[in-house]
């Protein structure tokens, strides 16, 4: 494997100790990385290398990723030689005159090769200023090796800040060379939606219109903001989980097959299905997308706090901290199958999950005459946490009669004892190394991301009256939510219920 070096700005943030470092850390100790690396930190912040090595060795997740009982102190000592820092002003195109000295220092100390990922981990509005300044030095040429850049969420804030953010990065950095990120793709869950549908005869042919009623897809935070207030304020569920992640996993459930399992193809397939999805109008708002806050409530005897009362959060705020949306696929495959998903903060339990439901059997013989709706055949597939697949369908109960009781076949990842499943970050990080693309979001489809979610941006910002609903914290979330899924055939699959007994829903 190529010799490199990651180059990390922002390195004294916390994206960058809590997760970042760590990642590489664990590439290294399993042995993943190329025998030639070293991580440069590049921030404001004034570090030694010995004092940004001691902040990232003593934080909480590092120490996790020490193996406590077989601890390898040769191989943490060599990790912590090729970790080192320099302080810059990371606006300042000049300053980077001292990136490009250390670089060359480090490239020749470690016998790189010239092979550089340049990892973008600060406030978004230096995801301009970064690569322009990495430009004007020459550090994006690739005469002597590559030269790569990953970029963090949130890519743009809407849909003429991407194509201008897009615009702009490309002016110093090819595609080719561009990885945005968006971690819920290096999720092992999230890639086996892929293997799950396209490596097993039995469920492709099924996966249509003609056997799926409909797909839901649950994303709740059972955490508040707590103390982002600030930085949440200015986001909002829909920008935050669903233009990104949520439209990511949407992409995965409802591609084509591509025609390889190659970067290219895959992207162009996620593109396709993004082309697809029948854009929610102005107008259509209201009824089919539900925006809600949290309010005030008491959860095992504990004062909640409302999401206006949160710190860095104005009073009157209108900004949701849960979306529920419905929506269509206008394709062969989906024609008619309607789409739900909703996104929370401070609902009853941390879970992402998808849920495909199937058709009912065409003659219900076996149905008791009062049960309207029968749920027992769906396909699970928990993205988190206990990530595996359950699959639903009716058994017979024993004895008289032919009662139908539901069952379920699953598989848990947490089963295979003896498989290390790689963190998100790790596995999208060997994979810039490698050069492979296909777990990282491309142009063309952020944007058609944004393009979906535009309309609803607008109507929110132009119609104040299009209500806020509140929903008490530990619930999921507005009880209007459920008017989204109108026939009496569907609800949505709560894995649990409700933490608090406060029934204070109100209208913001
Ligand atoms: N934290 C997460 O779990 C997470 C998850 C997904 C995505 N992200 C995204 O990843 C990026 C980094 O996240 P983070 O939580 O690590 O952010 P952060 O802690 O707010 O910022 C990272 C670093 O950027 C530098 N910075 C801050 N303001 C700056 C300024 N005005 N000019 C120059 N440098 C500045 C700071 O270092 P110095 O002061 O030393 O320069 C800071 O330590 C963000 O864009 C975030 O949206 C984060």
């Amino acid at each position: 494997m190529d010799g490199v070096i990651f180059v990390i700005f922002g390195a004294s943030g916390d994206l960058a100790v809590r997760k970042l470092i760590p990642a590489i850390f664990e590439l290294h100790k399993a042995e993943y990385l190329p025998k030639n690396f070293a991580v440069l930190g590049v921030s404001r912040s004034d570090y030694s290398d010995e004092a940004f090595r001691s902040k990232v060795f003593f934080a909480n997740e590092f120490i996790e990723h020490q193996d406590k009982e077989n601890r390898d102190e040769e191989m943490e000592k060599e990790f912590a030689r090729r970790l080192s820092y320099i302080p810059i002003q990371t606006s300042e195109p000049d300053d980077y005159a001292k990136v490009k000295t250390e670089l060359t220092k480090l490239d020749k100390e470690f016998n790189i090769g010239g092979n550089y990922i340049y990892y973008l981990s600060t406030p978004p509005f230096l995801y301009e200023t970064i690569p322009a300044c990495l430009a004007a030095h020459g550090l994006n040429e690739e005469n002597d090796g590559w030269k790569r850049l990953v970029i963090e969420k949130p890519f743009g804030y809407d849909l003429e800040t991407a194509i201008e953010l897009n615009k702009n990065i490309r002016t110093h950095f090819g595609e080719d060379q561009i990885y945005r990120i968006d971690h819920y793709l290096g999720k092992e869950t999230v890639q086996n939606l892929l293997v799950t549908r396209f490596a097993n005869g039995i469920f492709e042919p099924l996966w249509n219109r003609n056997y799926i009623e409909h797909v839901q897809i649950t994303n709740a935070e059972n955490l508040t903001v707590g103390s982002r207030g600030g930085y949440y304020d200015k986001s909002g569920a829909l920008r935050d989980m669903f233009q990104n992640h949520l439209m990511q996993i949407i992409a995965h459930i409802g591609m084509e097959p591509p025609i390889a399992a190659d970067a290219a193809a895959i992207r162009d397939e996620k593109l396709k299905l993004l082309k697809s999805i029948r854009p929610i109008k102005e107008e259509d708002v209201p009824s089919q997308v539900i925006r809600g806050q949290y309010t005030p409530s008491t959860i095992d005897k504990e004062r909640v706090n409302g999401y206006r009362e949160e710190e860095g959060v104005p009073k009157d705020s209108r900004t949701e901290t849960f979306v529920g949306l419905k929506f269509f696929i206008d394709n062969w495959r989906w024609a008619g199958v309607p789409f739900y998903v909703r996104s929370g903060k401070a609902m009853p339990t941390k879970v992402t999950e998808v849920v495909i439901t199937f058709k009912d059997p065409p003659n219900a013989l076996f149905r008791k005459e009062k049960q309207v709706y029968n749920d027992n055949n769906q396909l699970i597939i928990r993205i988190q946490p206990n990530e595996g697949l359950v699959l639903k369908f009716g058994m017979k109960v024993p004895g008289a009669g032919f009662e139908v009781k539901d069952v379920g076949m699953d598989f848990h990842y947490s089963d295979l004892t003896d498989v290390h499943v790689p963190a998100a970050y790790e596995r999208l990080l060997l994979d810039v190394i490698k050069g492979d693309a296909t777990l990282y979001a491309r142009g063309d489809s952020v944007e058609e991301a944004w393009r979906f979610v535009e309309p609803i941006l607008n109507a929110w910002k132009k119609n104040p009256e299009i209500r806020v609903h509140g929903y008490p914290a530990g619930t999921w979330g507005p009880m209007v939510v459920s008017k989204l899924i109108e026939s009496d055939k569907v609800t949505w699959r709560n894995p649990c219920s409700n933490l608090t007994a406060d029934d204070n829903y109100s209208e913001l």
